[in-house]
């Protein structure tokens, strides 16, 4: 199957589905939903971490990489889910965290054990820091250990050490963790801040040196050279994607790039821009992966992000004609589009109301260094835009809280969940299922090159070509707007009616033979 032939949804397992009704999600939880799965049409799963970790970057702080957390499941049952995927034709790709461990991650604890420890040379420490990084949760990357008198580096929260991939040993080790995952059958691995493992002390954190020569360490032996991977790439330009995802070097299927969503100078502000922004950027992108002969991906949403329909879309009257159409821009994408969970319900922000109901390393460190410089409304608008627990509260498979859920429910439970949207007239779900249905029918959907036709304040339009067929999806950006002159045949629309007007992000898709 060529990437582009799959369309991925992405599962966080602590939010998605409590099978034991201890309050996190769990394997069992997600093998029971893997009809509704089937049923979206979505082919492959990205599954976040659930590895043993103390869980104070929700996961992404592993101590065991050979082991699943114990609250989530066991090995034999993520075995099981991971069977019960594939029987019905879904692959698995697995968060594989390189950059950096938990601090109680073995190794670690042997290396701050002393300055001669072998597992010492597993980190990076210097006497003093080379530097001024910050943490990306604040605070300097650089962590004092009175014990031994040196500073190692934590790009993340002071519990997540980063490895020091300059260790051939360090290398071995993280080649051997993505082989035993294959050996038991996954078929992929999303590479959380991959661009991160190579460092260049006098530069920037990302990008560093041997980069390149780390993924074909990992991704271009016999064994990796044609799972599927996608590296988080936040600093990836035009000529690094070229590099990390060329289809003659040996290092990536795809990546993550994040030029769309990255418009606003921040991701704690309230100052969002536009969609018609976000679409400009998303289309150069395209087209620029295109000339390049790389695959991209599509996606407005992951667990690090805000709801695409609060952030982009109309979150209240019309929700589900924005949520639709912000589908429809991902499925109809050049690349390999990746929906989140729940964004097929057309889920909105949590708004929550109270600084308690936050869960979020990020959140909370950011709240906890500005509470005595913005006012608590500011700061509070702030966090709601931006903040990750957006994307972490609960799956609402119904309208009934879990009153004992590690992270609250936000506040449109009861009218937004999957039971209502499944039974609705106008179901986000559905319309998302005919999207990814038109995808697997139309050659061009996959194939075809991307053209871009038009952006303005009103209109997005673009097509997908190929030498036979051409489809063009047809975008209100919010207003009502005369419908450009499209040939061909009427596919599909989020409304009922098609007019000479569109309607509020309203979406129409044309099919012309070439
Ligand atoms: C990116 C992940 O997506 C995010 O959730 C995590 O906090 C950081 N990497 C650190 O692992």
């Amino acid at each position: 199957m060529k990437p582009q032939d799959l369309v991925f949804y992405q599962i966080y397992p602590r939010s998605f589905c409590d099978a034991n009704g201890d309050g996190e999600g769990d394997v069992a939880g997600i093998i029971s939903k893997i009809p509704y799965l089937k049923d979206l049409g979505v082919n492959a799963v990205w599954i976040s971490p659930c590895f043993r970790s103390p869980g104070v970057d929700s996961g992404y702080d592993i101590s065991d990489y050979r082991d699943i957390d114990p609250r989530t499941g066991d090995l034999s049952s993520f075995c099981r889910m991971i069977d019960a995927f594939h029987a019905v034709g879904i692959k698995v790709i697995l968060d594989f965290v390189a950059n950096h461990t938990s601090t109680e991650h073995p190794w670690f604890l042997e290396a701050k054990s002393s300055k001669d420890n072998p597992y010492r040379d597993y980190y990076i420490w210097r006497k003093t820091p080379p530097n001024d990084w910050q943490s990306a949760f604040g605070g300097s990357a650089w962590e004092y250990d009175a014990a031994t008198e040196e500073y190692y580096l934590h790009s993340y929260a002071v519990e997540q050490a980063d490895l020091n991939w300059e260790n051939p040993k360090v290398r071995e080790e993280m080649c051997a963790v993505v082989d035993f995952w294959l050996d038991l059958g996954v078929d992929g691995f999303r590479c959380d801040v991959l661009d991160q493992i190579s460092k260049d002390f006098a530069g920037q954190n990302g990008n560093g040196p041997r980069l390149h020569e780390f993924i074909r360490e990992l991704f271009g032996r016999e064994k990796t050279k044609d799972i599927f991977t996608v590296g988080e790439c936040w600093s990836a330009d035009g000529e690094n994607v070229r590099q990390l995802c060329g289809a003659d070097r040996g290092e990536l299927t795809t990546v993550f790039t994040f030029g769309h969503l990255c418009l606003d100078g921040g991701k704690f502000t309230t100052d969002r821009a536009s969609l018609k922004e976000a679409c400009r950027r998303l289309a150069e992108w395209q087209t620029l992966c295109e000339t390049l002969g790389v695959i991209n991906t599509a996606f407005f949403e992951n667990h690090d992000l805000p709801r695409a329909v609060s952030r982009f879309g109309d979150d209240g009257q019309y929700r589900y004609e924005s949520a639709t159409l912000l589908g429809a821009i991902v499925l109809l994408s050049r690349g390999v589009p990746f929906l989140y969970q729940g964004q097929e319900l057309g889920l909105t922000n949590s708004h929550y109301t109270d600084v308690s109901m936050f869960r979020d390393v990020e959140i909370l460190n950011y709240y906890e260094t500005n509470k005595d410089t913005l006012s608590p409304d500011e700061l509070f608008a702030r966090i709601c835009a931006g903040g990750r627990d957006n994307a972490r509260r609960p799956m609402p498979w119904d309208e009934i809280s879990q009153d004992n859920f590690w992270i609250p429910d936000g506040t449109r439970r009861a009218e937004i969940n999957a039971r209502a949207d499944l039974s609705a007239q106008r179901s986000v779900y559905r319309t998302f299922q005919r999207l990814i249905d038109l995808r697997k029918a139309e050659p061009a959907l996959r194939e075809g090159g991307f053209v871009c036709r038009e952006i303005t304040d009103d209109r997005f339009v673009f097509s997908r070509v190929t030498a036979e067929e051409e489809i063009t999806l047809v975008c209100s950006l919010g207003k009502s707007t005369p419908i450009p002159s499209c040939e061909g045949e009427l596919l599909f629309s989020n409304y009922e009616k098609v007019g000479e007007d569109l309607l509020p992000y309203q979406f129409v898709i044309f099919k012309k033979r070439s």
